[in-house]
C-alpha cells in the first residue's frame, strides 16, 4: 500500500516545504465582498469525494483538523476555498524585481497572478474570483500556493501544466516551448452544461476561468474601458447616424452593472462625451467605482436619475450617473414616463443568472444573498419572473426606437432560459441567434474584430508609471490615425490614456490594435528593452478578440455560414499559439457567456529584449490574430476578406489565406426555388 509518507517524500515541491506549521484561519477584512454560497447539490457520497478531493493537497497530519473544516466551507460556501492558507500579507502586483523564480516568465506571472487577485481590482479576493461573479484564478488557495512554488521553481527548460486550477506539475520542454499552458473548465461534449460543472467545482475539479481571470491576463476594469468606448461611439454611429468625426454629446445610454467589467461603462460613457446612467443594486460598486471618479453622480431615484441626464446631455457635456436600484426598476420608470433613451444594454452577470449574478426586481442585493443561500429554486423563480418583464419593457422601449444591444452578458440567453421562445429568431431555440442583436454582431463584430482589431494589452513589470508612458508613447508613434476611422479612435484613445486616469493595480495598458499594429508595437517594446529604455513587459490580450474565441452569443454572432456552433478557430488559436513559443498559452469554457456557450483562449508573452523573443513575435502575433480573420473571410465577412486580400499581398511567401468564392444571391434563389417549386410551405 502507498503510504502517505512516501508519497510527500517523492516530491521536492509541497506545500509543507513552505508552511512550517498550519496557518491561522484568517480574519475577513471588512468591507471587503465576499462570494455568495455556490450551487451544492452533492450526494453523500460525492461530500465524501469533495473531501477527499482537497485533502488532496494537505500532508496527513493536518487532515483530522482539516476535513471537517473544509466539509464546513463546502456546505455554507459551495465550495471548498482553503481559507487558511490564503497567504496573510496584502496581495498585490509587486514589481517583477520582488519576485523569487529561475526564470523571467516564472517571475512575469506571478505578478500577473497576484494583481488578479488584489482587493483593489478582484471581485471577491477571498474566493479568487477576479471579476464576473464567478472568474476565478484558481479554486483554491492551497492551488495558489502551489502554482505560486512551481512559478518559483520553473526554468526556461520545463512547461508547468494547469488544469482548472490544480498544477499538474513542471514537464521538461525547449527553451523555445511555452513555459505555462492552462485550460479551465474543458468538458466533455455530453456533460458539457451548467448543472455538471457545478457538479464538478463542488468536488474541486472545475474552475471557471471566466476569460482573463483563469488565464491570468486581467488588467482591470480598463481592460474593458476601451471595448465599451468603441462600442458605444460606433453603436452611436451605426444607430444614431452620428458621423465618425463626432462623439455622442447629448445621447443618453443607460445600462446595469457597476462590477468587474460592467464598471467600465462609467468612465467610457465619459470618454465618449455621451451621459450614462448604470443601474447598480450592490451599493459597495457604486462606492468603488465613485472613489474612483468612475461615476460621478450617485442618485437613489429613477426620477432623479433622468432629470440630472438631461441637464448633462442639455449641456452636451459627459456625465456617468450610478443608479442605486434595480435596472428594472428604472427601465419600469423610464416606459412609464416616456424617457428618451438612445441606447441600451445591461451587463449584469447573466452568464450566471442562477447563480446571484443576476438581482432579480423586488429583491435588494442584501436579500438575493440571502435567499440564494436558503433556497435557490425560489430564487430561480424570482429571475425568470424578472427576466421575462425585463425583457417586456426592452420590447416596449425598442419599440418607441431605442436601440438595444446585448452586452455580451448572456441576457437574451437568460431571458430564453427564464422560457421566452420569441426572443429566438426561429421563434424556438437560438440555433439562430436572437431577435435583439449582440454588440458583437452589428458593432464589434463587422467593425473591429473582422479587420483584426483587438484588445491588446501590456503590463510594465517594473511596476514603474515612466516605462508605462514611453511605451504609451511609442505605441502612439506606430498608429497611423488616417488609414481608418478606427485608428484614429485608437490614437486618440492612446494619446490620452494617461490623462483619463485609467491604471488600477499594475501599471497596464490596453489598446485595440490590427494584426500588424500589435506586432510592431511588440517589436518596438522588445527593442526598447533591449537599449535598456524600460525594463520587461508582458504581452497579453483579453479573449474577447478576432480569433480566441468560438462564441455564438459573442464574439462569433457574426459568422453567419453556420460554422457558429464550431469550436475549432479558439482550438486553433491556442495549438498554434504554443507552436510558435507564446510564453503562457490558455484555452477555456464558458468565457463570458457560461459553460457550453464558448470556448475561449488567450495567451501571455513576456518580452526580455532578446532576439528569440523578436522571432516569437513576428510568426505568433500575427497568427493569433490573421486565424481568426481568415476564418472569418471564409465565413464570407467583408471586412475580413478585405483584411486577408492585403495580408496575402503582403506577406506572399510566407502566409498564405483561402479566400471564398461569392455566389450570386439571385443565381442561389433560382436553383433552389426550382427544386423546391410546389413545396414551398415546407421550404418556408
Ligand atoms: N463589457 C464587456 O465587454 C464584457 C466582456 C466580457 C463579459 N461581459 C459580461 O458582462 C457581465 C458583467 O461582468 P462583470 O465583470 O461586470 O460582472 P460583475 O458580476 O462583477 O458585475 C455585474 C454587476 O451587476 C449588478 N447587478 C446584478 N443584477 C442587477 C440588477 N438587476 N440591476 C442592477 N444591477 C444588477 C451586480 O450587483 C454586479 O455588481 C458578465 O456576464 C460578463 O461575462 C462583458
Amino acid at each position: 500500500m502507498i503510504r502517505n509518507r512516501n508519497i510527500s517524500k517523492a516530491m521536492t515541491i509541497k506545500l509543507e516545504d513552505t508552511l512550517k506549521e498550519l496557518p491561522q484561519l484568517p480574519e475577513f477584512v471588512e468591507g471587503i465582498r465576499r462570494a455568495p454560497k455556490r450551487s451544492f447539490t452533492l450526494t453523500q457520497k460525492e461530500t465524501k469525494l469533495a473531501l477527499k478531493n482537497a485533502l488532496r493537497y494537505i500532508p496527513e497530519k493536518w487532515h483530522k483538523k482539516l476535513a471537517p473544516e473544509f466539509l464546513d466551507e463546502l456546505l455554507n460556501m459551495g465550495r471548498i476555498y482553503g481559507y487558511r492558507f490564503r497567504p496573510e500579507q496584502k496581495i498585490f502586483g509587486r514589481p517583477i524585481y520582488d519576485y523569487k523564480g529561475n526564470c523571467i516568465e516564472g517571475k512575469a506571472f506571478q505578478v500577473m497572478i497576484d494583481n488578479n487577485l488584489d482587493f483593489d481590482i478582484a471581485l471577491y479576493p477571498y474566493e479568487l474570483v477576479t471579476y464576473g461573479e464567478t472568474g476565478q484564478v484558481c479554486q483554491n488557495w492551497m492551488q495558489y500556493r502551489l502554482i505560486k512554488l512551481y512559478l518559483e521553481n520553473l526554468t526556461q527548460n520545463q512547461t508547468l501544466v494547469v488544469a482548472s486550477g490544480h498544477p499538474l506539475g513542471l514537464f521538461s520542454s525547449p527553451k523555445e516551448a511555452p513555459r505555462v499552458i492552462i485550460t479551465n473548465a474543458l468538458m466533455v461534449g455530453t456533460f458539457d452544461d451548467q448543472e455538471n460543472w457545478n457538479r464538478a467545482a463542488a468536488l474541486g475539479v472545475a474552475n471557471y476561468g471566466q476569460m482573463t481571470a483563469g488565464g491570468w491576463m486581467y488588467i482591470g476594469p480598463q481592460g474593458i474601458v476601451h471595448g465599451t468606448y468603441n462600442t458605444l461611439l460606433n453603436a452611436g454611429r451605426r444607430q444614431l447616424e452620428i458621423p465618425p468625426e463626432h462623439d455622442l454629446a447629448g445621447c443618453l445610454f443607460v445600462s446595469s452593472g457597476l462590477g468587474g467589467m460592467s464598471g467600465a461603462q462609467g468612465k467610457a460613457v465619459e470618454i465618449a462625451n455621451s451621459v450614462g446612467i448604470i443601474a447598480e443594486v450592490d451599493y459597495s460598486r457604486i462606492q468603488t467605482r465613485h472613489d474612483q471618479q468612475w461615476v460621478r453622480e450617485i442618485v437613489h431615484d429613477p426620477g432623479n436619475a433622468f432629470e440630472l441626464a438631461k441637464k448633462y446631455q442639455d449641456k452636451k457635456q459627459g456625465m456617468a450617473i450610478a443608479f442605486y436600484g434595480n435596472i428594472v426598476d428604472l427601465l419600469e420608470y423610464a416606459v412609464k414616463y416616456q424617457m428618451k433613451i438612445h441606447l441600451l444594454s445591461d451587463q449584469t452577470s447573466c452568464h450566471a443568472a442562477y447563480d446571484g449574478g443576476y438581482c432579480p426586481q423586488g429583491l435588494t442585493f442584501e436579500q438575493r444573498t440571502e435567499l440564494l443561500k436558503k433556497d435557490p429554486e425560489t430564487f430561480k423563480e424570482y429571475v425568470n419572473t424578472s427576466l421575462r418583464h425585463h425583457y417586456e419593457l426592452i420590447k416596449t422601449l425598442v419599440d418607441r426606437g431605442v436601440y438595444f444591444f446585448d452586452y455580451g452578458n448572456s441576457f437574451l440567453k437568460a431571458v430564453y432560459d427564464a422560457g421566452v421562445t420569441e426572443i429566438c429568431k426561429n421563434g424556438k431555440d437560438p440555433i439562430d441567434g436572437f431577435n435583439f442583436p449582440s454588440y458583437v454582431e452589428d458593432i464589434m463584430g463587422p467593425l473591429l474584430f473582422d479587420y483584426g482589431y483587438g484588445p491588446f494589452r501590456w503590463v510594465c513589470l517594473s511596476g514603474k508609471r515612466q516605462d508605462l508612458l514611453k511605451t504609451d508613447a511609442a505605441a502612439m508613434e506606430i498608429i497611423d490615425p488616417n488609414r481608418r476611422y478606427q485608428d484614429r479612435d485608437n490614437y486618440i484613445w492612446i494619446k490620452d490614456a494617461d490623462k483619463n486616469d485609467l491604471v488600477v493595480g499594475t501599471q497596464a495598458r490596453i489598446l485595440y490594435q490590427d494584426a500588424m499594429g500589435r506586432m510592431n508595437i511588440a517589436l518596438k517594446f522588445n527593442e526598447m528593452i533591449t537599449n535598456g529604455e524600460i525594463g520587461p513587459v508582458m504581452l497579453g490580450r483579453d479573449h474577447h478578440d478576432t480569433g480566441g474565441t468560438d462564441s455564438p452569443f459573442r464574439e462569433t454572432s457574426n459568422i453567419k455560414d453556420g460554422s457558429n456552433i464550431m469550436a475549432e478557430m479558439a482550438t486553433h488559436c491556442f495549438a498554434g499559439n504554443a507552436a510558435r513559443g507564446m510564453s503562457l498559452v490558455a484555452l477555456h469554457n464558458g468565457g463570458g457567456v457560461g459553460i457550453g456557450n464558448a470556448v475561449n483562449g488567450g495567451f501571455g508573452l513576456v518580452l526580455d529584449g532578446s532576439d528569440r523573443v523578436n522571432t516569437i513575435i513576428r510568426s505568433a502575433i500575427p497568427w493569433d490574430v490573421m486565424g481568426g480573420v481568415a476564418r472569418r473571410a471564409w465565413a464570407r465577412n467583408e471586412n475580413s476578406i478585405e483584411t486577408s486580400i492585403t495580408f496575402n499581398k503582403t506577406r506572399k511567401g510566407t502566409d498564405h489565406i483561402t479566400l471564398p468564392f461569392i455566389p450570386d444571391e439571385n443565381l442561389i434563389e433560382d436553383v433552389v426555388a426550382k427544386v423546391f417549386e410546389g413545396s414551398r410551405s415546407f421550404f418556408d
